[in-house]
């Protein structure tokens, strides 16, 4: 599908020096990437630096959380206004990482998808099963179930400007990538379950495959019918191997 999306999930890993390096290298090689939007995931104390650094580049910002409040007594978040100062257009919503080290249930994750649509900024929905649930045979219910929250709190046509990640949990940091297979199975029935309430926007639906995805894996993944993309986390810790997965977007 034309215009890709591969979005690089930095997590708690940079530093000043790294940042600029990192975005040095993705400057010099953003030319070769002709068919994917590149967007970062910083961690927040770097959005100025990488704003600054980024200024007259088609790569975007994105931030790996956000608080659904607008503001007021909520120690240690970070609001929407607050990351739209620094030139932010996406958000993750709902990564598995926050499910589960902070508990983040579907309501809050829905909470944080609605108030980053009304701030104008584009969630990146994030759904996948454990390694447990997809033995037991329960991936597509587990993944239609997490979907189905934001749908029923948000409405289908929310989906208008929303993009969706999905990323087996087993799959995340682990070097095991769902086979091409595997993953087209899941971004189909994701497709079709978004499309049972909002046909028209299922249509043009991004939805991005997200776990222990690398330059080697990336070409094959992005060449499935359902797949639109890619969320990208230690591979994207590098401007040589994100710039290579960017380049894998056909
Ligand atoms: P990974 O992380 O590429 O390191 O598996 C992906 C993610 O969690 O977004």
């Amino acid at each position: 599908m034309a215009g890709m999306i591969v979005a690089g999930n930095w997590k708690m890993n940079a530093s000043k020096n790294t940042v600029t390096l990192l975005l040095n290298g993705l400057k010099q090689g953003e030319a070769k990437v002709a068919n994917a939007e590149l967007v970062v995931f910083p961690p927040f104390p770097y959005l100025a630096q990488v704003q600054m650094e980024l200024s007259g580049t088609n790569i975007r910002i994105g931030v790996q959380n956000i608080c659904a409040a607008d503001k007021g007594a909520y120690t240690g978040e970070v609001s929407l206004a607050m990351a739209k100062e620094f030139g932010v257009s996406y958000a993750l919503v709902g990564h598995s990482e926050r499910r589960a080290l902070y508990a983040e249930s579907d309501a809050q994750v829905a909470a944080k998808y609605i108030a980053t649509q009304a701030a104008q900024l584009t969630p990146i929905l994030c759904v996948g099963e454990t390694l447990e649930q997809r033995e037991k045979g329960l991936t597509l219910s587990v993944v239609t179930t997490q979907i189905q929250a934001v749908i029923d709190a948000a409405g289908g046509a929310s989906f208008t400007n929303a993009v969706i990640a999905y990323e087996p949990v087993w799959a995340i940091g682990t070097g095991l990538t769902a086979t091409p297979q595997q993953a087209q199975e899941v971004h189909q029935a994701i497709r079709a379950h978004v499309a049972s309430v909002a046909p028209q926007q299922a249509a043009s639906l991004k939805i991005l495959y997200g776990g222990s995805v690398t330059a080697a894996s990336a070409e094959e993944l992005f060449a499935q019918a359902d797949i639109d993309g890619g969320l990208v986390g230690g591979a994207s810790l590098q401007a040589e191997s994100f710039l290579a997965i960017g380049q894998s977007a056909k």
